[in-house]
């Protein structure tokens, strides 16, 4: 990689000159650089509070802003550290309101935004997500206005935040028409096709290819668990609730996996460690996945529960397995039924709810046809595409990220 020709880059406009970082998310702005201390090509930095951070002479060479390092028009890293020879820092200095300008041996150079560093070094982005609470009967369900989430960054930014704490919110006052739900959900991305389209209808239809297109009451299960990857969020936006019948179920997942994991460690194991095939198939498609009905990551954390009785295919497993399997199943079954780990609320014409298809379970009542009309309107969402609209939200309105 050719030295940079030109010199360290710095915003023209705003009262305080930063340096340019070629990142157009904000960071904190208020933090200055207090100190520096170069040693053996590395490198401390102390903040005016005292916080500080030790990198090496690569770290900074790797992350280097400049125009050569880092595309400016794709903003994506280009210096490739392998073809390089190692960086040699000959000197960092302070520089305008506490940043940080450094100088290599081959004559590189860049600027950096102290609270750019503060951000990327330390403060490492706290993740949108992080512990989620493990609600259960005394849950609110989060009510937002629909005009606001349609009306500006800020109500949007709200919406999402709560959908990716809760694991679930209601948006309300929303016109009970087809085609206001794709309006609310294109703000965040295009919806998830699956085989049941990109949106579908959730009514009595006359020759139903799931359990949800008839009158049954659907036990709290997850949706599309046939798939190795289901989606991670589903839509359900409410145009008709007349009937009798047909309240709405929801219940925290990884509470009801907690319960089980206290009152019967076997019995989680046996559910971890067993793999179910778990199925849907009609005249278009036979899409298939084996996996535990507890689901586990790889720090050995609850991840999700394949949980869905019509989407649950044949268990292949000997007899002592199979016993022993099924009598597991009945005890987590019997926890997702237990009013301790549910809300039900009654979706009303204009309401419409976004839940986490990982995080919650969600059912319904059963509903007399005859007694009136049911229409709900669906689709699906991807976790990635709500992480990034919430930033974007984010950016607009200034916050950091
Ligand atoms: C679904 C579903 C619930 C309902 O469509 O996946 O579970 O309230 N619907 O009809
Ligand atoms: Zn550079
Ligand atoms: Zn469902």
């Amino acid at each position: 990689m050719a030295p940079s020709q030109e010199g360290p880059k710095e915003e023209k406009t705003g009262p305080a000159k930063r340096p340019v970082m070629l990142d157009l998310a904000s960071y904190s702005s208020g933090q200055r650089l207090r100190s520096l201390d170069l040693s053996a090509n590395i490198l401390t930095l102390t903040w005016e509070d005292g916080a500080e951070v030790t990198l090496p002479a690569l770290w900074f060479r790797d992350n280097c802003p400049c125009g050569s390092c880092r595309h400016e028009e794709t903003l994506e890293r280009r210096y490739l550290f392998l073809d390089d020879a190692p960086p040699h820092l000959e000197t960092a200095e302070l520089v305008g309101e506490g940043h940080l300008r450094l100088r290599y041996a081959d004559g590189h150079g860049a600027d950096f935004d102290a609270g750019w560093l503060r951000h990327h070094a330390l403060d490492l982005p706290a993740s949108l997500e992080a512990d989620p609470p493990l609600w259960g009967a005394e849950h609110e369900i989060a009510r937002l206005s629909h005009a606001r989430v349609m009306g500006s960054e800020a109500g949007l930014s709200e919406w999402l935040g709560v959908i990716l704490r809760d694991g679930l919110a209601i948006l309300e006052g929303m016109p009970a028409e087809p085609g206001e739900m794709l309006k609310v959900v294109r703000r965040v991305q295009e919806p998830k096709p699956t085989n049941f389209g990109p949106t579908f209808e959730v009514m009595t239809h006359p020759k139903p290819v799931s359990s949800a297109y008839t009158a049954m009451g659907l036990e709290p299960h997850a949706d599309l668990i046939n798939y190795a990857v289901p989606p991670d969020f589903q839509v359900l936006a409410c145009l008709k609730n007349d009937a009798t019948g047909g309240g709405s179920v929801f219940v925290n997942a990884h509470a009801v996996a907690k319960a089980l994991s206290e009152t019967s460690p076997d019995s989680f194991e046996v559910l971890a460690q067993t793999p179910v095939e778990f199925r849907f198939h009609d005249e278009t498609c036979d899409i298939r996945h084996q996996a535990p009905v507890i689901e586990l990551d790889r720090s050995g954390q609850v991840r999700r529960l394949r949980f869905n009785n019509w989407l649950r295919g044949t268990l292949a497993a000997p007899s002592w397995r199979a016993a022993a399997w099924y009598a597991a199943y009945a005890e987590l079954w019997a926890l997702v039924r237990d009013p301790r780990f549910r809300v039900t609320p009654r979706l009303k014409a204009g309401e419409m709810v976004v839940f986490d298809n990982v995080r919650v379970l969600h059912g319904r009542e059963a509903y007399d046809p005859t007694s009136g009309g049911r229409h709900l309107q669906g689709c699906y969402l991807d976790r990635d595409w709500i992480l990034s609209r919430l930033r974007l939200a984010e950016r607009a309105s200034g916050q950091d990220r």
